[in-house]
């Protein structure tokens, strides 16, 4: 797939509504570094990572992109970049070290101080309050697993509602509590590292619950951003028409997109197909009152689209996206290949057709029940050098975002298959190279490369596309006002 492939840049900035939000997204895990910096305590994610072998390489989160301290540069980078809104998460173990109790003041001035630097230099904010560093503390007393984990969430949501409600445009409650449940406690290759398989849904239950409650508190400080949450979805298809495959098709799809879309949009839990009943039955048993919790009006809904998925009946090989797990050996479905389309660096196939399919199936599942879209995250990693001299030409990249981005507003415009649903921007991830949780170092998704040696950013080809993107925008808008 080449540039041209895509169109000009020109004609896809023309295709961008008034207002649509250009950005850049990030987690505070993946790029600050300074662990023990300024009072922050230990998370889930800074134990697991010290375990041997579960890390690629033994990639140390300990400095990343050092964005701790080089929080300037990067605004600098941010402002160079054109967008209009940064997408960051909040680190809650920065912000009250052991999960419950106390909050840290320097943690949270760390954070006031970037709001204030992102509003200056005229980005807009948008504030994630869980993108997967859970206090160790709690983890240690079962984490998601256990109920008490989401009335802490909003104990803590509420405190950073307090000191940022004022300057934060847009709130999302949880990053991809699917990617929580499955790799973290179902198949164990994310913090905490368990394998509970389907034991695993609790989580799921407790990670949404702590949505609600979170969507509760910001309104009850009276925030004055939207609130929403990010969800992860891939749209599901069977390897083969036989029914076994469509069978397991459905249950994946409940396990990687319903469970959350609809107990957050519609505030019930999907009906399993019946063969697989059993698999979920410990959502069959939550407390009377929850779904109603879970279910709090939203402003706007989160997509975070990479990859489609393909699902064959029977065990097979252990490959997931992000890696492999024995754990998949002992579950009656494997992933098949997508062998039809290229692939990323981590081998996810370039599929944004399926971005088109996922808008239809947003629209169609959800209707009215939908608010507002954006595209929280979407970007690809490629394999790129450790170290370079002057802009990598990552016309893959280029190619990968231009074609994303024009399947969203196709799909979702004029005759499109989702028209009527109200996309409103789309984040890329991620801005610069940073450490890819299991994956470590091996993956970069930036379209700034980091030199992790020498901490030094050196903007990509991508980087000055989606400059230029962001610069036709603001020059056509413009001719129209
Ligand atoms: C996560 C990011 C991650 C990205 C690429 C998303 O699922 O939210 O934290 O870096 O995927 O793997």
């Amino acid at each position: 797939m080449t540039v041209q492939d895509t169109g000009s840049v020109e004609d896809l900035a023309a295709r961008l509504r008034p207002g649509f939000v250009l950005g850049v997204a990030s987690a505070a895990f993946q790029i600050e570094g300074s662990l023990t910096a300024d009072g922050r305590g230990p998370s889930g994610w800074d134990a697991f990572s010290e375990k041997p072998g579960v890390i690629v390489d033994g990639g140390s989160p300990a400095v990343a992109c050092d964005h701790y301290n080089r929080a300037d540069e990067d605004i600098a980078l941010m402002q160079e970049l054109g967008i209009d809104s940064y997408r960051f998460s909040l680190s809650w173990p920065r912000i009250q070290p052991g999960g419950t109790g106390a909050v840290n003041q320097r943690g949270l001035d760390f954070y006031d101080r970037l709001i204030d630097k992102l509003l200056a230099a005229g980005i807009s904010p948008m504030a994630t309050l869980f993108h997967w560093d859970l206090p160790l503390e709690l983890e240690q007393t079962g984490g998601w697993m256990n109920r008490q984990t989401a009335e802490r969430f909003a104990v803590y949501c509420e405190a950073a509602a307090e000191r940022y409600g004022d300057r934060v445009d847009r709130w999302v409650t949880l990053n991809e509590p699917v990617s929580v449940t499955l790799q973290g406690y179902a198949l164990g290759v994310h913090a905490p590292g368990r394998e509970l398989l389907f034991d695993s849904l609790p989580a799921a239950h407790h990670q949404l619950l702590g949505h609600g409650l979170a969507v509760q508190a910001l309104r009850g400080v009276g925030v004055k951003g939207l609130i929403g949450i990010s969800n992860m979805h891939s749209p599901v298809r069977a390897a083969t028409n036989k029914l076994s495959d469509r069978l397991m098709a459905q249950a994946l799809d409940h396990i990687l997109n319903r469970i959350y879309a609809d107990a957050v949009l519609l505030g019930q839990y999907p009906k399993p197909p019946l063969p697989m009943k059993p698999w979920f039955r410990s959502l069959s048993t939550v407390e009377d009152g929850d779904m109603d919790t879970i279910h709090q009006p939203l402003d706007f809904y989160g997509l975070n689209y990479y990859y489609p998925l393909k699902v064959a009946s029977g065990p097979g090989p252990a490959e997931i996206p992000t890696g492999s797990s024995p754990e998949m050996a002992k579950i009656p479905f494997h992933l098949a290949t997508y062998s039809e389309y290229e692939t990323t660096g981590f081998g996810w196939p370039v599929a944004p057709e399926h971005l088109s399919i996922l808008l239809q199936e947003m629209r169609e599942r959800y209707g009215d029940a939908l608010p507002p879209v954006y595209i929280t995250e979407g970007g690809a990693s490629f394999p790129e050098p450790a170290h370079v001299e002057g802009p990598i030409q990552d016309t893959n990249r280029i190619s990968y975002l231009a074609e994303h981005l024009g399947h969203a507003l196709t799909a979702t415009g004029p005759g499109g298959v989702a028209e009527g649903l109200d996309l409103r921007g789309y984040y890329v991830w991620t801005l610069t190279d940073n450490f890819e949780w299991a994956a470590g170092y091996s993956q970069r998704f930036g379209l700034v490369h980091v030199d992790f040696d020498t901490q030094a950013r050196t903007p990509k080809d991508s980087f000055y596309w989606f400059r230029s993107l962001a610069k036709a925008r603001n020059h056509q808008s413009s001719l129209f006002r």
